[in-house]
């Protein structure tokens, strides 16, 4: 079982210093929702989220949108054999359940995530979709308990998508930590959980595409 985890995502809901600023109090009247019921979205915050802290990492839903449909589509996943948490970057933890089939349209998948930040759960025929606590990288990672937790950043040590999924196929229950920010890198809060951080191109490649390729080589390395 691999466990998958999209770490200090860029998925919150409008944080409160926020909510008296023009263009929020605008955009929550055009949706019909209180401001902290509305996700933050650089699309339509920018002006108003640039004196955040962390800024740059923030604000981008559709990014953590792309990297769950990506995951949720792999053979590994419909098996049952990935478990994957999205970490936000206030310290909120999604855990999606297991044969979860997410909206595709990115409206859709915003209205849900809406609605799991108000209500904590999402259920379906008395299973759990979604389901949302307030846990630090930190108490996330002493929780779930992996054997060992690798992350991926353009900083960590060189290596290559094969290497990295042969030796997450070592462990019994290996976890694997990809960013789920546009930009900047991760905390020390999440750095000083990882037993490896590892860089595997040399480019500064989209989470989505590295989640589908590390997923890929972890198939290849537990089937073959
Ligand atoms: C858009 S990137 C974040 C940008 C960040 N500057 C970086 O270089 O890691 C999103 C995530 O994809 C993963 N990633 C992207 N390119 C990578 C690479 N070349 N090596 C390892 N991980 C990578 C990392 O987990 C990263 O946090």
């Amino acid at each position: 079982m691999l466990i998958l985890i999209i770490a200090e995502a860029a998925l919150e809901t409008i944080p409160k210093e926020l909510w008296s600023y023009h263009s929020i109090r605008k955009h929550a009247l055009l949706k019909g929702k209180k401001a902290g019921e509305i996700l933050l979205d650089r699309g339509y915050h920018h002006s108003a989220m640039i004196k955040l802290d962390n800024a740059e990492k923030r604000g981008r839903p559709d990014l953590i949108h792309i990297s769950l449909l990506e995951a949720t589509s792999t053979p590994l996943y419909i098996e049952g054999r990935l478990e994957i948490y999205v970490h936000t970057i206030t310290d909120k933890v999604i855990r999606v359940g297991q044969l979860v089939r997410l909206p595709r349209a990115y409206y859709r998948f915003e209205g849900l995530m809406e609605k799991l930040f108000v209500k904590g759960k999402i259920n379906s025929k008395g299973s759990n979709l979604l389901e949302l606590s307030d846990l630090s990288f930190k108490q996330l990672i002493s929780k779930i308990r992996p054997t060992i937790t690798i992350g991926l950043s353009t900083i960590g040590e060189k290596n290559t998508f094969e290497e990295v999924a042969k030796e997450l196929a070592k462990y019994v229950k290996p976890a694997l930590v990809v960013g789920g920010f546009p930009r900047g890198h991760f905390s020390k809060a999440v750095t000083s959980s990882l037993n490896a951080l590892y860089s595997i191109h040399e480019l500064a490649l989209q989470a989505h595409v590295v989640i589908a390729r590390m997923i890929y080589e972890y198939e290849k390395a537990i089937y073959k």
